[in-house]
């Protein structure tokens, strides 16, 4: 189990918000999906938590081409840069999942868990809010998907 404290920092908070209600709703899908690990880890089986594991894994994936769409539409100048870390996410996720998928007495640890949170929040609150920073800086209009 997280430290108490971690485990009740998982979940959506109004300064998460970019602005777009489209994007806010996939955030919070994400942070819904690592409420779930962190309530079910430890108590679930093996097989629910690769689920959840993969679950995360494919909605982050849709998460984040929608991001790039967009931020391509705009001509966002930091598309790469912001891709990038996207990328780096993504294989991060995949190899927690074969980790965890290959070794059946494996548990989610509460290490995986943090890196999660820490990073989807870091990168929302830093990141993600920039792309919504340049967009009404440009006053462009609110991408409708
Ligand atoms: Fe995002
Ligand atoms: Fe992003």
């Amino acid at each position: 189990m997280l430290p108490k404290k971690l485990a009740k920092a998982i979940h959506w908070k109004p300064e998460f918000s970019v602005g777009i209600p489209h994007i806010d709703d996939e955030h919070k899908e994400l942070i819904g999906l690592i409420q779930a690990l962190e309530t079910l880890a430890g108590a679930a089986d093996h097989e629910t938590l690769e689920r959840i594991l993969s679950t995360l894994s494919e909605y982050t994936k849709r998460h984040f081409l929608s991001e790039e769409t967009m931020m391509k539409k705009m001509e966002y100048p930091k598309l790469i840069e912001h891709r990038n870390q996207h990328r780096a996410f993504i294989h991060k996720v995949s190899e927690f999942e074969v980790q965890f998928q290959s070794n059946k007495a494996a548990e989610l640890s509460d290490e995986i868990l943090k890196y999660l949170w820490t990073w989807l929040t870091t990168h929302i609150l830093v990141h993600d809010k920039a792309y919504e920073a340049f967009r009404k800086e440009r006053n462009i209009r609110a991408p409708i998907f």
